[in-house]
C-alpha cells in the first residue's frame, strides 16, 4: 500500500541474504536487474526490476546500473579511539595494549582531541560503506558522549559505551567502580534508544575489571532495558594466563562473564580465538554472539579464529575490524581476510563462499547486536540502509565485473578487490551518510 507516497525506485543489480547461508543453501537473494522501492526511509519492496516498477508505475526513479547495492555493511567490533593507531605493526596483544593503544586512549581525555578522533572515525565507516557498528569508546565520559553526538550528527547507526576498567591499564584510564555506574547512568540517559543510537555496557576485558567492576556492569544491565553488552574473551594465550591467575575460582574465561550475568541474547564477545572445551556450548545456549576480526587476529598474532566450531556448536558469529587492532575500517576486506584465513585453518572445511561472506558483513551482524528487525537485509519494513558500490572505470573490478557470469562470482570479487574507491553512496534511513558525485552521474 502506497499511502499516497509515491517513494523512489533505485534500478540496479542487487544482492542481500535474509536468511541464514551457513545454515541454509539458496540463503542469497539477488537480481541482476534489481530494484529497491524506499519510502519514508524504508525498504518498500526489493525484487526484480520490472516487477517493482510495474507495481509502483508512480514512484521517482533513479537508474544506478554500473554498480550494486548492498545492505548497509555492520562492523560489530571496533574501537574508536584507535583511529591513529592504525598500521603498529609487530607486537602481540599486551605489548600492543601497553606500547600504543591504552597511550592514545589516555589522550581522549583531551575533549577537542576525542571530538576530533570522533568525526574522522565516523567519516572513516560511511566511507567504507558501512552504516551501523558496535563501538568501543573511550574511558572518559566527554570523549564517549563526543562519539554519540558526532554519530547523531553523521546519521550513523551505532551501539556504544564507556569503556570501564578498575585496574591494570595506565592509571589515568582507571575509573572507581562508583565512577563507572554513575558515569555510564548518566550517558545511558542521555544516549541510550535516542535516534539511532544504543548503549553497551563496556568494561575492556576481564583482566582490567575487578569483580566490583563486573557487578557495576550486571546492576547497569538489570536497570534499564534494551541494552546491550560488549567485551574481549579468549583473544590471546597470554591475555588467558593472566585471566585464570586473576579468577581463581573461574572454571575459563566465560565463565567470569557469566558469573554476572553478562552473556546472554544482547552480547557481543570480540574474538574468542582460543575457547575452551564448553565455551562454545555456553556461547550457544546463551545466544551470546562473537565478532570475529580476521584482520586483527592475524596482525596481532592472536591465531587462526575455529569458525567451523563455532557454527557447528551454534554460536552466532559476526565480523568486526576491531580498529586500531585490526587494519582498517574496511567491511569488504574484512570478509576476505575472514576466508583466507579459514582456507588456512587446521581443519577448515568447504571454504567460506560469496554468500556466507555478505551474510557476517551484514544480517549477522545484525542478529549479533539485536538489530536484525530494523537492518541487515533488504527485506521490506526495514530501514533503508544500503551501499551502492560501483567499480572504478578501468579498474581490475570493472574488467571482472564485465565477464562474469553469476551474481555469486560479482559477489566474490567485490569482497576480493572491492575497497573505498567503489563506494560511491551510503544511505542509513533512507538519508545519505555519504555520496561521492561524478560526471558520470
Ligand atoms: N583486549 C583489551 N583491550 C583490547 C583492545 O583494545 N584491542 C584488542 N584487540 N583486544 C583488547
Ligand atoms: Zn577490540
Amino acid at each position: 500500500m502506497s499511502l499516497g507516497v509515491p517513494g523512489e525506485i533505485l534500478r540496479a543489480p542487487l544482492l542481500h541474504t535474509p536468511r541464514n547461508p551457513f545454515l541454509e543453501s539458496g540463503a542469497l537473494e539477488s537480481y541482476p536487474d534489481g530494484a529497491l522501492l524506499l519510502r519514508a526511509g524504508k525498504i518498500a519492496a526489493c525484487g526484480d526490476y520490472n516487477e517493482v516498477r510495474a507495481a509502483h508505475p508512480d514512484a521517482a526513479y533513479r537508474d544506478l546500473r554500473g554498480g550494486f547495492l548492498l545492505p548497509g555493511l555492520i562492523d560489530t567490533h571496533i574501537h574508536f579511539p584507535q583511529l591513529r593507531i592504525l598500521g603498529s605493526l609487530g607486537q602481540e596483544l599486551m605489548e600492543w595494549l601497553e606500547q600504543f593503544a591504552l597511550p592514545e586512549e589516555a589522550r581522549m581525555a583531551e575533549l577537542s582531541y576525542a571530538s576530533d578522533t570522533a568525526h574522522r572515525f565516523l567519516h572513516a565507516l560511511a566511507s567504507h560503506g558501512t552504516t551501523t557498528a558496535m563501538v568501543f569508546g573511550a574511558h572518559f565520559a566527554p570523549a564517549t558522549a563526543a562519539l554519540f553526538e558526532a554519530a547523531e550528527v553523521a546519521g550513523l547507526r551505532i551501539v556504544s559505551g564507556l569503556v570501564l576498567s578498575d585496574r591494570g591499564l595506565l592509571p589515568e584510564l582507571h575509573q572507581t567502580p562508583e565512577t563507572a555506574y554513575r558515569d555510564s547512568g548518566e550517558l545511558i540517559r542521555r544516549f541510550h534508544g535516542k535516534g539511532r543510537s544504543r548503549y553497551a555496557v563496556t568494561p575492556r576485558f576481564a583482566i582490567s575489571a575487578s569483580e566490583a567492576m563486573l557487578e557495576v556492569c550486571q546492576t547497569l544491565m538489570q536497570e534499564e532495558e534494551g541494552l546491550r553488552f560488549q567485551t574481549h574473551l579468549n583473544e590471546n594465550r597470554s591475555e588467558i594466563e593472566i585471566v585464570a591467575r586473576l579468577f581463581p575460582w573461574a572454571e575459563d574465561y566465560l565463565a567470569i562473564y557469566e558469573r554476572y550475568g553478562l552473556t546472554a541474547r544482547r552480547a557481543v564477545m570480540a574474538h574468542n580465538v582460543h575457547p575452551r572445551p564448553g565455551e562454545l556450548e555456553r556461547l550457544a545456549a546463551g545466544g551470546t554472539a562473537v565478532a570475529h576480526c580476521p584482520s586483527s587476529n592475524a596482525a596481532l598474532g592472536s591465531g587462526i579464529f575455529p569458525l567451523r566450531r563455532h557454527i557447528e556448536a551454534g554460536v552466532r558469529c559476526s565480523l568486526g575490524t576491531d580498529v586500531g587492532g585490526g587494519t582498517g575500517f574496511g567491511m569488504l576486506k574484512e570478509g576476505l581476510q575472514a576466508y583466507m584465513l579459514q582456507r588456512l585453518a587446521l581443519n577448515p572445511g568447504a571454504p567460506l563462499n560469496a554468500a556466507q561472506l555478505l551474510y557476517l558483513a551484514t544480517r549477522a551482524g545484525a542478529e549479533a547486536i539485536h538489530l536484525e528487525d530494523e537492518v541487515g537485509d533488504f527485506s521490506p519494513g526495514k530501514s533503508a540502509d544500503f551501499v551502492y558500490l560501483r567499480p572504478p572505470a578501468g579498474s581490475p573490478l570493472a574488467a571482472v565485473v564485465e565477464r562474469a557470469e553469476s551474481m555469486e562470482r560479482i559477489l566474490a570479487a567485490l569482497f576480493t578487490l572491492g575497497d573505498s574507491s567503489c563506494v560511491r553512496e551510503v544511505r542509513v534511513g533512507g538519508t545519505a551518510v555519504y555520496c561521492v558525485k561524478s560526471d558520470d552521474d
